[in-house]
């Protein structure tokens, strides 16, 4: 048995070998002449993966292979085409890699037809300036001759040489304004400063290239709602690698961050209400320049959108506090990819409450009587609203004018919620003020409320001492 099968593998290995025989291959005149005339065509083309498959010159070009003379050989009569321009040259490429019959059942290859109707559909399916053709051709991004498979280190699609391949356009500043002057120019520059690209130019094929997060043969504007990058599918985008866990085992990173933003405040707000002002992972991170936010630039990153706690925290005693301590400023309380909505129980002194990480009677007594004292705030605010509110209810129930009480209500909950925000000064008088503010209007609400029930029960009481009629 083993003897017939090893007998069988030096059988094929003497085929293979004589496949590879200039003498056999012989048989394609429009190489061996080509290569006795050291056309770098034919130079090239000796690696290619379309000549290791057995195609021939004449595959893209037509023609006759079998002819040794030239006129028959490259003869229109044969089908030569000579050489393809503009939109021709991805014609002669669909010819096979559109064609499902061809690719599949005559090669045996498991190679997808897509490209060619992904390529008219993308971005660099566009008319060209001049309107001869579309942005990109096949040959474009993977050359004409010498075509290598991706995964070849030395072709221009490999993931190390994807960023150079897609820069000769992208940091091309008078090619591209031509197109779109609104476009920038600096995404190989950006990348190259992100773990990405720094990882990418050290040769680890793992990390995020331009084609991993933009695709390849159906890149869409980045505006455009079906388009990778689009905020809303970006988080799918990048968890495509980052919750892998067995990818990011090996470079000792957590895998679970795009299972705790979808849960947060920002991922429901994004994914599941569409609410485009919510964060997606690139507004932390940077799109291009893809790196973990500093302890340095966190409250920066946060406060693009909520500018106000960012401002009061600048100037409250924390911001020197937790710079001394190296404690990012947002994130030391709210957390980062799990950020949940802000509630009531975050604030004073309980168990739940962050202050009471660090603030205790002992050790930080300042902090302690200060958390305590905005809570106390924010609990009496909260129920004499709520004891407000019900008071109006029940005013205009019976009958009463409310619309001016109904009003000072509207203020006293914008006080509330603003005694929230004003927390981030950590000042007591700062936010006593805001706190005050509120309870004075609620006590006025109440006091309205209250003495038209007086008037109410003066007016049933004269009623009841009338008597019916
Ligand atoms: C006996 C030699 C010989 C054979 C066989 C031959 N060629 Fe050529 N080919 C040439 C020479 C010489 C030129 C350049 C002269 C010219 O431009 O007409 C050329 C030019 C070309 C060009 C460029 C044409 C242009 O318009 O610029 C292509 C494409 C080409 N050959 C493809 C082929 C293909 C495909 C085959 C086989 C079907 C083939 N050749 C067979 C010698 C050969
Ligand atoms: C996979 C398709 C394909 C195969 C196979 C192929 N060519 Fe080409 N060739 C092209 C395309 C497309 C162009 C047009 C130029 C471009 O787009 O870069 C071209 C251009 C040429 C040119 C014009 C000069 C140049 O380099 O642009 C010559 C000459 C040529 N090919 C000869 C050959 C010869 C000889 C062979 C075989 C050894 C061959 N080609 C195999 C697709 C092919
Ligand atoms: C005659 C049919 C035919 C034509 C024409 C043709 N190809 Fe191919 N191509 C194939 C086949 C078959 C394979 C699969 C080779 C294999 O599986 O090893 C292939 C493989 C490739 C690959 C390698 C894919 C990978 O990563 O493994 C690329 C890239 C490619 N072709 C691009 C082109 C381009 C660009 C053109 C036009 C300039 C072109 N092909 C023209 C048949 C063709
Ligand atoms: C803008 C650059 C660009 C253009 C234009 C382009 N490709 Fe590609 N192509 C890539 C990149 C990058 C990859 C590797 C990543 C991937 O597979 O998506 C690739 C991969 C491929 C593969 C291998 C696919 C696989 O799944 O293994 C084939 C085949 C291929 N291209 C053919 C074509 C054909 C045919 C055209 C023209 C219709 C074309 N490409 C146009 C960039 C391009
Ligand atoms: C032949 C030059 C060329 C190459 C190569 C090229 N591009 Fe482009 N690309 C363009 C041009 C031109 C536009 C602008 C089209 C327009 O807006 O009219 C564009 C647009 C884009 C856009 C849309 C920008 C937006 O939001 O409007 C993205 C994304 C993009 N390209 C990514 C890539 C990637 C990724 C690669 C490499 C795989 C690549 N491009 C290779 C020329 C090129
Ligand atoms: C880690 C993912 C990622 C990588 C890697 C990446 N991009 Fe982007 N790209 C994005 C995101 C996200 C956007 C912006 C989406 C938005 O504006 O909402 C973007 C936008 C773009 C745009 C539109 C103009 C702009 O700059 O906003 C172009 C063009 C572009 N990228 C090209 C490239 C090129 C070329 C590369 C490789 C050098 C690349 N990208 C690498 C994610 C990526
Ligand atoms: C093709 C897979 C892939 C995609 C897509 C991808 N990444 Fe990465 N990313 C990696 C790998 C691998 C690393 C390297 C991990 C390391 O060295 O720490 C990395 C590193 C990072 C880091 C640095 C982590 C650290 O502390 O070292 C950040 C931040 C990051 N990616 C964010 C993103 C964001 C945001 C996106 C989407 C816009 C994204 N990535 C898309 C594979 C990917
Ligand atoms: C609201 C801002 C924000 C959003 C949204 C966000 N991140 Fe982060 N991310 C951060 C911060 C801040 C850090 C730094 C944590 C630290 O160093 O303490 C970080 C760290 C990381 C790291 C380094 C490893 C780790 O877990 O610490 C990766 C990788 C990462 N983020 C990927 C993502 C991905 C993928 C998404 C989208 C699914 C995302 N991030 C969404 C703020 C954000
Ligand atoms: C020392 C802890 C702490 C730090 C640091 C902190 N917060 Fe808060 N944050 C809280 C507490 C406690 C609440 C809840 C107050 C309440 O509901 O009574 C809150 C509430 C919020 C709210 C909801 C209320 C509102 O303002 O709309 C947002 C948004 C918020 N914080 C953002 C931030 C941002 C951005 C930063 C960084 C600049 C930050 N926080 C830093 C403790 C903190
Ligand atoms: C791109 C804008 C944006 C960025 C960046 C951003 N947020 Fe938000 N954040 C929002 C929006 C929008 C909401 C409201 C979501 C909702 O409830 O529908 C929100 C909600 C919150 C809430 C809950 C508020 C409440 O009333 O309960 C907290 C806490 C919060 N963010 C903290 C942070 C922190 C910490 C960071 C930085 C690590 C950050 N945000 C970065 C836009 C942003
Ligand atoms: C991560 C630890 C940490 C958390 C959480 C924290 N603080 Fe602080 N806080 C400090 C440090 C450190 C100081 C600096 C002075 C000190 O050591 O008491 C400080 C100072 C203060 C001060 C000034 C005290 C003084 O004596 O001048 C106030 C007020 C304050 N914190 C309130 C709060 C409130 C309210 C919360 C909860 C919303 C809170 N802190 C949460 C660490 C923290």
């Amino acid at each position: 048995m083993r003897t017939q099968r090893g007998c069988r593998v030096y059988l094929f290995t003497l085929l293979l070998a004589a496949a590879a025989q200039p003498s056999v291959r012989a048989q394609d005149q429009c190489l061996a002449c080509h290569e006795a005339m050291e056309d770098k065509s034919a130079l090239l083309f000796k690696r290619d993966v379309h000549f290791l498959k057995g195609l021939s010159c004449a595959s893209c070009h037509g023609g006759d292979k079998s002819r040794e003379e030239m006129d028959e050989s490259m003869n229109k009569e044969a089908g030569f085409l000579g050489v393809p321009s503009g939109d021709e040259v991805s014609s002669v490429c669909a010819a096979c890699h559109s064609d499902e019959a061809v690719i599949v059942k005559t090669y045996r290859s498991s190679l997808p037809v897509d490209q060619m109707a992904s390529l008219t559909a993308s971005v660099h399916g566009k008319s060209s300036i001049k309107g001869d053709q579309r942005i990109a051709q096949c040959t474009t991004c993977h050359g004409a001759h010498g075509i290598l498979s991706k995964n070849n280190r030395s072709s221009p699609v490999h993931p190390l040489n994807v960023p150079a391949t897609c820069a000769k356009c992208h940091s091309n500043p008078q090619y591209l304004r031509s197109y779109n002057p609104a476009l920038p120019v600096d995404q190989l520059d950006k990348y190259r400063t992100s773990v990405h690209g720094k990882k990418n130019a050290a040769g680890d094929a793992n990390v995020a290239e331009c084609a991993s997060c933009h695709g390849s043969h159906d890149i869409l504007p980045a505006k455009d709602v079906r388009s990778r990058v689009y905020a809303t599918n970006l988080p799918g985008t990048c968890g495509s690698c980052h919750s892998d866990a067995t990818l990011m085992r090996k470079y000792r990173i957590p895998a679970d961050q795009l299972v705790k933003y979808s849960r947060s405040v920002h991922g429901i707000a994004l994914l599941q209400k569409k609410d485009l002002g919510a964060p997606a992972c690139n507004d932390c991170h940077g799109n291009h320049g893809a790196v973990p936010p500093g302890v340095e630039s966190i409250s920066k990153v946060c406060g693009t959108c909520h500018a106000l706690n960012a401002e009061l925290f600048s100037a409250s005693p924390h911001k020197k506090a937790f710079d001394q301590r190296k404690l990012p400023e947002c994130e030391t309380c709210h957390s980062h990819h799990d950020v949940v909505a802000a509630t009531d129980e975050l604030l004073g002194v309980g168990k739940e409450a962050v202050c009471a990480w660090c603030h205790s009677p002992e050790k930080s007594p300042g902090g302690y009587e200060v958390a305590r004292t905005m809570r106390t705030f924010v609990d009496s605010l909260l129920a004499e609203e709520n004891k407000a509110t019900q008071l109006v209810a029940e005013a205009e129930q019976k009958g009463m004018e409310v619309g001016e009480a109904k009003f000072k209500l509207r203020e006293v909950r914008q006080a509330r919620l603003e005694s929230r925000t004003k927390v981030h000064s950590f000042d007591e008088s700062q936010f006593r003020e805001v706190a005050e503010r509120g309870l004075t209007s609620a006590a006025a609400v109440s006091e309205e409320a209250a003495e038209a029930f007086v008037y109410i029960r003066r007016l049933e009481k004269e009623q009841s001492s009338r008597g019916p009629f």
